[in-house]
């Protein structure tokens, strides 16, 4: 099977090219496996709504779907109240604009940027996470 064609699979309408993915990476995780992680994580830390969860390089968002789905079936969460806690960022625009249709968000959105992932977004001088500043650079 071709990796798109695997992609297709795992809940993603983007045509993507041998050459892309071989320089993306972009093999995405089935989401069979994306919940049996997700079910991993102890009920606490599902339930605290103080605590978030970031996918640094999300694809077009198998774990942060997965990760809504079972805030809002399981742990009671309303829409706002799980999106207020998930955070996404990949390389790719269209990945990122693919999160935001799945998870029922407008594009562009603070929480699901496109960016590089392994970059600290932090900065230790204001204190302040520094994503929204990335994202309302129109050069990126
Ligand atoms: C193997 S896929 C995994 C996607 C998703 N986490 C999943 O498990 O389904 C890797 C993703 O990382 C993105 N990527 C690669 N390098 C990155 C970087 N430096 N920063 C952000 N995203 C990156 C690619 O565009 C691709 O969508």
């Amino acid at each position: 099977m071709s990796k798109n064609k695997h992609n297709e699979k795992v809940g993603s309408t983007i045509e993507r090219s041998d050459e892309r993915i071989k320089v993306t990476g972009e093999v995405f995780t089935p989401m069979w496996l994306v919940y049996s992680i997700i079910d991993e994580i102890p009920v606490e830390v599902m339930n605290d709504k103080e605590k978030t969860f970031i996918d640094n390089s999300c694809g077009c968002g198998n774990f942060l779907t997965g990760l809504y789905e079972r805030l809002t079936t399981k742990f009671d969460h309303t829409h706002e109240q799980a999106i207020s806690r998930l955070y996404g960022i990949d390389l790719m625009q269209d990945n990122i604009e693919e999160t935001c249709r799945r998870l029922n968000v407008s594009y562009p959105h603070p929480h699901f940027i496109k960016g590089d992932g392994l970059i600290n977004h932090f900065d230790p001088s204001t204190q302040l996470n520094t994503l929204d500043n990335y994202y309302n650079d129109s050069t990126n």
